[in-house]
């Protein structure tokens, strides 16, 4: 990190869900497509989307459009797999994150083994990197991940912070102490620290305060309260409690 900009906490908005409620009824509506570009102008830094395998909510032609029409970076989630790695390399977003993917599961449940899927997963940093992307793997808070990120060459990881956002309590504090600890563990292996999953205004200010940390995405949280609020004024208020939360 070299300029103030930089230093900023960026907000990646994630608009997966704004496709499943227009996936629920099979038409164009809601277009995330257009969902993004309010995203970007309400004050998102990036715009994340996860194409996942059996394409329950984004869709091969949204990441299309989303690639024709975006202005800010495509941060894009997909699984480890052939036919991704071709999509991905097709398209050339500016980031990639790579997750595990289980067909039966409603969000993605815990990070990538990246320690024990090192052989399976280097190749697909590597070709991503070697296209100009910037690979990020979405861990669980772990020295070990972190060291086998680094070990892969990969230049991002991403925390998976769901545990976090469940818990209560004691719980919740032991599991915020363990993303701190990776996160600082990331700096100090020149790893760039992201994190994200099931984050909202209650939880987001102590990840948000963290330093190092680099980037926040975050989507369910902000399309369901744009039900209540507007999609704008959901992400403006993210932003102002990241900001609120970074500078105290
Ligand atoms: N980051 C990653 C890697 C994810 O897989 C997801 C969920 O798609 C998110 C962030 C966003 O999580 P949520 O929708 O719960 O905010």
């Amino acid at each position: 990190m070299t300029s103030r900009t930089e230093d900023r906490l960026r907000l990646g908005v994630n608009v997966d869900h704004v496709a499943t409620v227009r996936n629920a009824r099979g038409g164009v509506h809601p277009d995330p497509v257009r969902a993004a570009l309010l995203a970007a102008e309400a004050g998102a830094d990036g715009i994340t989307a996860h194409l996942r395998e059996d394409r329950r909510h984004i869709s091969d032609a949204d990441i299309e459009a989303l690639m024709r029409d975006l202005t800010v970076p495509l941060n894009l989630e997909m699984a480890a797999t052939a036919e991704m790695l071709a999509i991905a390399l097709k398209h050339k977003p500016h980031a990639v994150c790579l997750v595990p993917e289980k067909r039966q599961e409603r969000t993605t449940e815990g990070g990538l083994d990246a320690a024990g899927g090192h052989h399976h997963l280097t190749p697909f940093v590597r070709k991503l990197s070697d296209a100009g992307i910037r690979v990020s793997l979405f861990i669980e808070a772990d020295p070990r991940q972190l060291d086998a990120a680094r070990s892969m060459g990969a230049p991002v990881v991403e925390l998976h912070t769901g545990s976090y956002c469940d818990a209560a309590g004691a719980a919740r504090g032991a599991l915020l102490k363990r993303i701190q600890d990776a996160a600082a563990y990331a700096h100090k292996i020149g790893l760039e620290c992201h994190a994200g999953h099931g984050l909202s205004y209650d939880t987001v200010g102590p990840v948000a305060a963290i330093p190092t940390m680099a980037e926040l995405n975050i989507g369910h949280f902000l399309v369901g309260e744009a039900i209540f609020t507007g999609f704008a004024a959901s992400i403006r208020r993210m932003r102002a409690a990241m900001d609120t939360a970074r500078s105290s």
